[in-house]
Order: C-alpha cells, then structure tokens, then sequence
C-alpha cells in the first residue's frame, strides 16, 4: 500500500494557492469569525468549505440539512451550490452564532434558501422526521455536539434519500480518537460513530484525513 504524503507547511501552502477560491465575502466572515471566542477551531478550513460545495453538485443537491451552523461559514458554502430553489436547513442550539452570520448570506444572494432552526439538533431532527417523514435530503452535513454524533448520524440516515451523501466533520477529532487516554464524551461520541460506521452496510463510506477528519458516506440501502 502506497503512503500517505506527510503535509509540511510549504507544501500546503502550495495547495492553497493553487486550488483555494475564497472570495471577499467568505474571507470577511472567517476574518470576523475569528475574533470569536474557539471562533478559528470551530469553524470549517476554508479549503474543507470548497469541498462542501463541490460535493454538493456532485451530489447535484436540491434539499441539504446541517448540523451545527455556528457563523454560517460552511452553511454559505452549501447553500451557494444550490440551484436557485434549492433549500437548506440549517439547525444550531442558538441563535447568537448564526445571526453573525446572516448578513453574509444576504450580501452572497442565498439568505431565501437558507432555514435556520434554532433548539437541540436532535429535536429538530426528530419533529422533522415525525411532521415530514423520511429521505428529505440530498446531503447531510453533521458538524454539532460531538457527544451526539451517533444519534445525529441515525437520524440523517432516515432523512437523507438512498443515494444520498452524509458528510460528517472532525472524524478525527484533533487526533483525540486515536489517544487511548482520551476518555472524554466527545470523544467517546466520535469514536462511537467511527466504528458505527467501519460496519454499516446500509453505507458505502471514505474517511479523508483533510482538515479535522471528514467522512463521507453514501447511503445505498
Ligand atoms: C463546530 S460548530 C459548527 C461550525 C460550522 N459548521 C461552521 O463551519 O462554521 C458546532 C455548532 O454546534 C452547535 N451546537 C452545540 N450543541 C448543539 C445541539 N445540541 N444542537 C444543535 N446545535 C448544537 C454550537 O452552538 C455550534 O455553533
């Protein structure tokens, strides 16, 4: 087996410069983001933000959820590679975090196709599954609580439609979930969900060690 490139500095570097499309408008927002407190570790690596959208026409999506807005970093990302009457619900504890965000959407043209819904993930998700039933979505994007990341990823496997891609970040968890030592419930949450996952046929899965850990996983029953 061939092996994995080490990163250096330099060398990522190179990869931004080359591939990395970060306009005024989402660059001002990670600039304003990170004032915030944990404001740089919680949101998505502007190269992880591309992926999002070029995963989502691939995945030609009409109907996106997300887990975890915070400032609506990634939220801009994906809701900017809908078509025009493509929707995406995006769901937060509070409402202080995305309400950074809002304006952004607006000056990027995307804020009519966003729903923010503000209350516990799993609520959320839950009403929505009673009130609409299943396979809403084309992508799931799971980017909350830690400690519930294996109840997040049950549910979206309900919600999203077969053939459909769920995208769940920071599988790597700062490298936590490979330190025997670390014991704590969101990291507990990750590796519950990494193994989960190694065995569910229900999904076809890749783990890309890009940023924090991002598994995609493509429902096929
Ligand atoms: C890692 S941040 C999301 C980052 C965002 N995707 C981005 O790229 O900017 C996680 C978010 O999950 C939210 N959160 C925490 N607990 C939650 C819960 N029980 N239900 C819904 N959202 C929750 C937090 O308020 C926080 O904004």
């Amino acid at each position: 087996m061939a092996d994995q490139i080490a990163l250096t500095t330099q060398l990522t570097d190179y990869v931004r410069d080359v591939s990395l499309r970060e306009d005024d408008i989402l660059r001002e927002l990670r600039e304003e983001t990170a004032d915030l407190p944990g404001g740089t570790a919680m949101q998505v690596l502007a190269e992880e933000g591309q992926l999002l959208g070029v995963l989502a026409r691939l995945a030609r999506a009409r109907s996106i959820l997300e887990l975890g807005t915070f400032t609506g970093y990634s939220t801009l990302c994906l809701a900017r590679a809908l078509p025009a009457d493509g929707r995406l619900v995006t769901c937060d504890i509070t409402d202080r975090w995305p309400a950074i965000g809002m304006p952004y959407w607006q000056r990027a043209g995307v804020r009519d196709r966003i729903d923010l819904r503000v209350g516990d993930g799993c609520a959320t998700l839950e009403t929505m599954l009673a009130e609409q039933g299943p396979e809403l979505f084309d992508l799931v994007f799971i980017d909350a609580d830690k400690a519930n990341y294996a109840r997040y990823y049950e549910l979206s496997l309900d919600l999203v439609r077969i053939g459909g891609l769920i995208v769940v970040d920071n599988t790597l968890f700062f490298g936590r979930v490979a330190d025997p030592g670390a014991q704590d419930a969101d990291t507990e949450g990750v590796r519950e969900l990494n193994d989960r996952m190694r065995s569910d046929d229900r999904v076809a899965i890749s783990m890309l060690t890009m940023a924090d850990g991002i598994t995609l996983a493509v429902r096929t029953s």
